[in-house]
């Protein structure tokens, strides 16, 4: 691409927002007053060619990024976050230019050595190019220099635009997923993403060779490329994808495929006012169906919190009695559902279509006899067990139809003490 196109992109406010490519002079300025070689990389670069909005700027400086920092936080204000073992600082921006995400990253280009497969890599100063060598996939590996005069030079060195036009996912050297599984999450990401295709000779490469090195990850890190997965538009496509090449079983042994049945879930938006994650939803879905010793054994592999490993498995417990509650009394539901967490029950709903699940979200679960403690107080009744006993039959027969105004609850209480 020649230079003025590429400044035709980075001036195009429908790509990279005008306050954010004052943010980008802000730093290209600073560099060059610097004399520091100064790029964005990444992401930025490869959705700026595909002409795709931008928002996350990766910046990468030949020379300290930590220096580099201190002298931004300098001359605009800020803060900075130091990470001296791995030449990288974070800038806090300034509140006063309200911009999101309020952070960058700043690194210094590196080269990184893999002591052992799997392991995560040791870190040296070096030049752009050794950065770009580093990384993932060509069309993750270009950077635009942004420093003085040298603002809108493309650096290609793996000729990621070649790749990017004809839409391959393509890594640098053989031992690229060897070196670090999680690529081929990523893989698997980029290629639905952007409906592009693995390059014939990078898919050969997703082989036992590179599954086998999958067991050495944390769970931490699988989580994390698994919830990056769910929280994509076309997930579900990648999720069966991942299927496909072996991935799962070698998380653990009892994680199936994901069901197919199940993928459209993945990418509706809930109608009803639960708080949710996408990644959330995701692991409901996918694990609603296994056995309670699975659900604990795969969340304790994938470093679930308890709260997550919980919803999971109520999700799984109620799928499991739902043909005992069916044609139950609206009470017996509410009884067997208040405890649940609000979105398991609607993960079971999704799935069943079970019409009480719905009410019990939407209705049930608000409804409230009008008697309260203190109204049991002034009967003269010493609060204890029996206050509950006596506010939960009101409930039930509001729920149940049994009373449907003040006065019938009145007369209902008046029986009840
Ligand atoms: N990277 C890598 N290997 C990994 C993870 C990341 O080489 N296992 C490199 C890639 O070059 C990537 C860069 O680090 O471009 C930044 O990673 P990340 O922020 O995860 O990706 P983005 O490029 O910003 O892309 P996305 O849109 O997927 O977030």
């Amino acid at each position: 691409m020649q230079k003025d196109d590429l400044l035709r992109l980075l001036r195009d406010p429908n790509l990279l927002p005008s306050e954010k490519q004052t943010l980008l002079s802000n730093i290209a300025a600073q560099a060059a007053a610097m004399d520091m070689p100064c790029y964005v990389v990444g992401g930025f670069v490869r959705d700026l060619l595909l002409g795709k909005p931008v928002n996350d700027l990766d910046v990468i400086v030949e020379g300290d990024a930590i220096k580099f920092g201190k002298s931004l936080v300098k001359a605009f204000g800020g803060k900075l976050t130091t990470h001296d073992k791995f030449h990288t600082a974070i800038w806090h921006l300034p509140d006063t230019w309200h911009l999101i995400p309020d952070t960058l990253d700043l690194i210094t280009a590196r080269k990184e050595t893999y002591l052992m497969p799997g392991a995560l890599p040791t870190v040296t100063p070096s030049t752009i190019q050794d950065d770009l060598l580093r990384r993932d996939f060509t069309i993750n590996s270009m950077a635009i220099r942004v420093d003085g005069g040298h603002f809108g030079e493309l650096f290609d060195p793996l000729n990621g635009q070649a790749d990017l036009e004809e839409g391959l996912v393509r890594i640098l050297h053989p031992r690229s997923f060897i070196d670090d599984p999680t690529r081929i999450f990523r893989a698997v990401r980029y290629e639905a993403r952007y409906s592009f295709n693995l390059e014939p000779s990078t898919l050969n490469l997703i082989n036992s060779e590179s599954l086998d090195v999958i067991p050495r990850l944390s769970g931490e890190r699988i989580r994390h490329e698994l919830d990056l997965i769910f929280e994509e538009k076309n997930s579900s496509q990648m999720i069966l994808r991942a299927g496909e090449f072996g991935l799962f079983k070698m998380i653990h042994p009892s994680l199936s495929l994901f069901n197919p049945d199940y993928s459209d879930f993945l990418e509706m938006d809930s109608t009803l006012d639960i708080p949710s994650s996408k990644a959330e939803i995701g692991y409901m879905l996918w694990l609603m169906d296994s056995s309670e010793d699975e659900i604990l054994s795969i969340g304790q592999r994938l470093d679930f919190t308890s709260d997550l490993t919980y919803s999971i498995w109520a999700v799984s417990q109620l799928k499991k009695s739902l043909p005992f509650l069916v044609g139950s009394t609206p009470s017996v539901w509410t009884y067997a559902l208040e405890k649940l967490p609000l979105l398991s029950i609607y993960m079971v709903y999704l799935v069943s279509r079970e019409d009480a699940l719905l009410d019990f979200l939407s209705i049930w679960r608000h409804v409230k006899p009008h008697t309260t403690g203190n109204d049991l107080k002034s009967h003269g009744l010493q609060p204890g067990p029996r206050f509950g006993e006596i506010l939960s039959q009101l409930r039930a027969a509001w729920l149940d139809g049994q009373v449907t105004n003040e006065i019938q609850e009145k007369e209902l209480l008046a029986k009840l003490l």
